[in-house]
């Protein structure tokens, strides 16, 4: 017994040195898992403002062609800066359905095609291509967009653009040393109601944003067989956290200045067990093949450097209808966006109230809000909202979203969503999982700027006029 008990102190202090020995992992002190932010290499430079070369016409590569890639391929053909030279997928039959929809929409069938396990790098080769757009499986998502800034090209990435904190480090390392953007796709950044909303917390609007939520509760049960090879079913049943955290933590890190004035301090998470998720892994799989890993709901709470709280929920499972919460609270207003969109600012009605009156502080009327939207819509949707609706994409965000991306790229811009945006968003996957599975402890998260995140002030959407 006390044989077994030195043995397993043994493994645990080596099990902690090696960790510590690892430049991107962490230490449990004081009962918090601490991340390590390593110094950054001689050889690289700060990303933070980044802008590069003017492009007159970006030659995208794009590799994944499933679901969401293909539905770039129907957006792309209506942008103004850009042109799709290559498409690449592990199957050349879905490769040659996005060249049929180019043509059916009148654009040029793209110059170059690749397939099989590798094919992407021949794609990211080439000296012929400005930006690689990448919607293939998570797990792919860094190793791809490595190689392509290594090969000279900017990246685009699907959600999230990482699944590790190591992952996270290369990206940022990978952009720092190449000095080529890597953006990451975070296109619920761009819907009408959060891109307004931003819009009115840098006015003033809502006063100081002292708490924000968001979520991405989306019931994935008709979709499972849609992912090439299982690979969405496959990561959540091995992986306990938020492994979906960008669509909710997005937009409210831009409303909170995250690494542009604040950063986000310390996380803790906690998930349910997973009750439908084993339902749908013993549907999929037969019952008991295997223990499936993913709480149906993961709640993440994050506390800021100043002293604002963020709170994140994942749940894919249960039946309830799509939520991403999309919550901002401040000292002078508050903006709600599901199940309904509603806005409350100001509380100079709020005198003798009566002590049990529970409806005193309410939501404007909806013609009141929609005169407020109005007057406070973003700068950037002015211009795009009528096409971005009819081109669609969710609505018309991911048509916004490619527009910002081409349009920054042709003029030299800064991007919207720089690496540090798409490493913090995406840290949540590691960090989450770790934190629950040491009990909900705290993690200290590590800082991808490396002590440069009060340098900017706020964030700005570039424009060229
Ligand atoms: N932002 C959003 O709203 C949104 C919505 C859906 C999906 N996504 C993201 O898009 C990405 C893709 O999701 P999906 O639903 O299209 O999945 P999918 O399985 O339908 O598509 C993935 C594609 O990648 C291809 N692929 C696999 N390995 C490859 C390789 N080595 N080289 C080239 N191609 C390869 C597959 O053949 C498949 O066509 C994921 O990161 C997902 O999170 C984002």
């Amino acid at each position: 017994m006390k044989n077994s008990f030195l043995a397993i102190a043994l493994l645990a202090v080596l099990a902690l040195s090696c960790k510590q020995a690892d430049p991107y992992g962490y230490v449990v002190k004081d009962n918090q898992i601490v991340y390590n932010t390593p110094p950054r290499p001689a050889d690289q430079q700060s990303m933070l403002g980044f802008a590069a070369e003017p492009i007159e016409n970006v030659r995208v590569g794009l590799i994944g062609l499933g679901d969401r890639g293909t539905g770039a391929v129907y957006r792309f053909p209506y942008q103004d800066y850009a042109t799709v030279v290559a498409l690449c997928d592990l199957y050349p039959e879905r490769v040659e359905n996005a060249q049929k929809i180019l043509e059916e929409l009148g654009a040029p069938r793209a110059k170059y095609e690749y397939s099989g396990e590798e094919g992407y790098k021949q794609l990211c080769e080439r000296d012929d291509i400005d930006l690689v757009y990448l919607a293939v499986p998570w797990q792919l998502h860094t190793p791809i967009a490595v190689y392509a800034m290594e090969h000279g090209k900017h990246v685009a990435i699907e959600v999230p653009a990482a699944t590790s904190i190591k992952e996270c480090w290369d990206l940022v390392n990978t952009s720092e040393r190449t000095r080529k953007h890597c953006m990451m796709l975070e296109n619920c950044c761009y819907d009408f109601f959060e891109l307004t909303c931003l819009n009115m917390v840098q006015k003033g609007v809502f006063g100081e944003i002292v708490h924000a939520e968001g979520a991405y509760c989306h019931n994935l049960d008709p979709y499972w067989d849609v992912y090439q090879g299982d690979w969405r079913m496959i990561y959540n049943r091995e992986h306990h956290g938020d492994v979906y955290p960008t669509h909710g933590i997005g937009p409210v890190c831009q409303d909170l200045n995250i690494h542009r004035g604040d950063k986000m301090d310390v996380l803790v998470s906690m998930d349910t067990d997973a009750f439908s998720g084993q339902e749908a892994a013993d549907k999929r799989y037969g019952k008991g093949a295997y223990k499936y890993a993913n709480g149906d709901n993961t709640t993440t709470i994050i506390r800021t450097r100043k002293g604002k709280t963020i709170l994140v929920e994942h749940c894919v499972v249960n039946p309830r209808p799509y939520n991403r919460m999309y919550q901002l609270t401040g000292t002078k207003g508050f903006a709600n966006k599901y199940p309904n969109e509603g806005l409350a600012l100001g509380n100079e009605h709020l005198e003798n109230v009566a002590y049990d009156d529970l409806d005193a502080e309410t939501y404007m009327s909806d013609a009141e809000r929609d005169a407020v939207m109005e007057a406070y819509k973003h700068p950037i949707l002015k211009d795009l909202e009528e096409k971005a609706r009819k081109v669609g994409g969710h609505g018309g965000m991911d048509f916004i979203m490619d527009y910002r991306l081409f349009y920054c790229l042709h003029f030299g811009l800064p991007l919207d969503q720089d690496v540090y945006d798409a490493a913090e968003w995406s840290s949540l996957v590691e960090l989450t999982e770790m934190s629950i599975n040491h009990g909900s402890m705290p993690v200290v998260m590590p800082d991808f700027t490396r002590g440069e995140w009060d340098k900017m002030d706020g964030l700005t959407l570039a424009m060229a006029e």
